[in-house]
């Protein structure tokens, strides 16, 4: 376990109260926890910061809605986020409202600081906002004359505002980024950043709300007439928490901050805003910023207007705690998108759970109650062959040792594969050994007494490596095998004979029980409305666009979409979108528009002259305002994407079968 940190600070965003918390912000919330966990299994000093953003538009909208105001609003919906904290077993060592004095009082003073040294002006503006994303944009931000970020229809304003001066500090910022290498994570997030600052001239961010608009927030103490914009509030939470101008000591004891954990929805603000908001404090930047993707529902988006978000609170209580947090870090790959469904669930739950982990520690504790009296046997490697247990104890420990630079590297998902591979070899052992017919045997009672400890001994590593993601169920395994400390930590974790031998060994009963898929209704061929859902309404993530009953489609759905070849004739960038290219493509019969998130794998000039296939009936749709009449195909893995080509020459428009 190489690479320990002298000290682990951690934070997740802090979440909106405008709505109860869902499966994104357990995740964050889970990863952050899990990480805590590791270091402090590594005996790193930590810090894990987590909490809610309570002032802005959002929040007062939500508390109009609900008829009550924005502090109601803000105490009703924080205990939804403290309550299901509990129940995942997280533990943050702080948790941050917006709406206390110790952060309130640091925004102010930070503001008047930043006002003091000209870091902020007042100016008259004149522009157009987005409610819904709360931001202001230039005439040549628009598109189409509408909101570049979401689309929707922005409003004219012109009032006095206050500015915060972002715009000098452009050049410094893409340095930075260039020269620290593991400040943006995943490395492809960094070049997205740099290509937004490389493109475009960075505009001063307005950082004030006239309280004739917007009075929830906190007031500027310069000026009593506006309050401060919630992200310029928000961001600072990060410092404010550990006490920053409040207390020096705990300040330098925690900053800089290890990671920042944040859904890749909010990269701009942290990689943009928060950098040089701190440079102009003069407060050191973060070690790292890591975006993680999207939880998805099926192949769809979760959002709260499509129905589709999972209430984690349901598989909860279906499946337990920890085999939540089990799947959800084994599932995805950090900074990709993964995908949440009830097969995915069930499938990696019955596999890598209840046969592989459940079923290798029931093994162990029933032959160690039957052959050993339920007492923990004593190692005998004198006069007995002990190659195969040399091996596995070789590869279990191999396995805790890629831990610490699979965690560095935020490669979670690996980590857990890699102690789940040993606990599968574990099994395999087993199975080889077979103490079962060695019991037959006269005389071999060292032979198995040495088997069963050295199991039981993987059996501890691994339950002490998968302690972050799993605690309370990892403790039970723990005490099953006779340890009477709570909880593991790195100290003897890869040395043999941990395990006392004669110490009492219990039975736990399944520590992960198989579950069964919900039976799922045959799709109907007429639509039957009123066959009632029954129960598993309550359970089931509902799909929409989702392939039902097997996830398979027939040959008739295949056929009705139609391929072609297509040549790429034009291309080019599109403005104010980084990801996107505009192509006009030659289909055959006919020229077409088609637009493509390609750009931060193709240059343009790349592309002319390539053939490519495309879906030519597709309903036209609007990309960021410009028509895209089709789409093409790519295959994508990670950070590499490739465009579909044919093999060899064929011109436009071949059907594509
Ligand atoms: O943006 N998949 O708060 P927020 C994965 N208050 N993660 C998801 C997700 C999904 N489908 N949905 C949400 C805010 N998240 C600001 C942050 S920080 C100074 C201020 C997670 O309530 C993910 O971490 O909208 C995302 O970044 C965060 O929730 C957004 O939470
Ligand atoms: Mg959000």
């Amino acid at each position: 376990m190489s690479e320990k940190p002298s000290k682990y600070y951690v934070t997740t965003p802090i979440y909106y109260v405008n709505d109860k918390p869902h499966i994104g912000h357990s995740y964050t919330t889970i990863l952050a926890d899990v990480l805590a966990n590791y270091h402090r299994l590594l005996d790193v000093p930590t810090h894990f910061l987590t909490g809610t953003d309570e002032h802005g538009q959002k929040v007062q909208q939500a508390a109009d809605a609900n008829g009550i105001t924005p502090q109601e609003q803000c105490d009703q919906t924080v205990v939804r986020f403290q309550e299901l904290w509990k129940r995942l077993e997280i533990t943050h060592d702080d948790f941050i409202r917006t709406t206390e004095p110790r952060h309130k009082t640091v925004v102010q003073e930070t503001l008047q600081d930043l006002f003091d040294r000209d870091e902020i002006y007042r100016a008259e503006y004149e522009g157009w906002y987005c409610v819904g994303c709360e931001r202001f944009f230039t005439e040549k931000d628009l598109l189409d004359g509408n909101c570049p970020e979401c689309g929707r229809k922005v409003d004219s304003i012109v009032e006095s505002n206050y500015f915060f001066r972002m715009s000098k500090y452009q050049d410094w910022l893409i340095k930075y980024i260039e020269d620290h290498p593991g400040f943006i994570q995943p490395s492809f997030r960094a070049n997205e950043t740099l290509g937004f600052l490389k493109n475009k001239e960075l505009q001063d961010l307005c950082i004030s709300r006239p309280k004739s608009r917007l009075a929830w927030g906190i007031e500027l103490p310069f000026d009593q007439d506006f309050v401060t914009y919630v992200w310029f509030d928000a961001l600072i939470n990060y410092i404010s928490a550990v006490g920053y101008r409040s207390n020096e000591e705990q300040f330098k004891q925690w900053w800089p901050c290890s990671c920042h954990l944040i859904g890749k929805d909010i990269l701009t603000t942290h990689t943009v805003y928060w950098p040089t908001m701190l440079k102009a404090m003069g407060v050191e930047m973060p070690q790292s910023i890591f975006a993680h993707g999207w939880w998805l529902t099926g192949r769809t988006k979760m959002s709260k207007s499509l129905g589709n978000v999972v209430n984690p609170m349901d598989m909860i209580d279906r499946c337990g705690v920890d085999a939540f947090r089990y799947f959800l870090i084994a599932e995805m790959t950090l900074g990709q998108d993964a995908s949440f469904t009830e097969e995915s669930f069930v499938k990696r739950y019955n596999s890598d759970l209840a046969n592989d982990l459940g079923n290798v520690t029931s093994r162990v504790l029933s032959m160690i109650s039957r052959y050993c009296d339920g007492k923990m046997p004593t190692p005998a490697p004198e006069g007995i062959d002990t190659s195969m247990e040399d091996a596995l104890w070789k590869d279990v420990v191999a396995a805790a040792e890629s831990m610490g630079p699979m965690i560095s590297d935020m490669k979670l998902d690996g980590s857990v594969a890699a102690v789940m591979a040993g606990v599968r070899k574990i099994n395999v052992y087993l199975q080889e050994r077979a103490p079962w017919s060695l019991a037959k045997e006269e005389g071999t009672e060292a032979q198995i007494a040495h088997c069963l400890y050295t199991a039981a001994e993987c059996l501890r590593v691994c339950a002490a490596l998968l302690y972050p993601v799993m605690p309370a169920k990892m403790l039970e395994l723990r005490t099953a095998l006779g340890m009477s400390d709570a909880r593991p930590h790195l100290g003897r974790l890869i040395e043999f004979g941990v395990l006392v031998p004669g110490s009492e060994i219990s039975q736990p009963g399944a520590l992960f029980p198989r579950i069964e898929l919900e039976k799922k209704e045959e799709a109907p061929a007429a639509p039957k409305p009123e066959k009632k859902k029954q129960e598993k309404k309550k359970t089931e993530p509902q799909k929409p666009e989702q392939p039902v009953g097997d996830g398979l489609i027939t040959f008739d759905q295949v056929m009705a979409v139609s391929m072609k070849t297509a040549v790429i004739l034009e291309a080019e960038r599109i403005e104010g979108a980084d990801k996107l290219l505009k192509l006009q493509v030659d289909l055959g019969s006919e020229k077409r528009q088609i637009v493509a998130g390609i750009a931060l794998h193709y240059a343009p000039e790349s592309l002319i002259g390539k053939t490519i296939v495309v879906v030519a009936n597709l309903k036209p749709a609007k990309l960021r305002g410009v028509e895209s009449q089709g789409m093409l195909l790519a295959a994508s893995c990670g950070e590499t994407l490739k465009l579909v080509t044919v093999d060899g020459e064929i011109g436009p428009g071949a059907a594509v079968k």
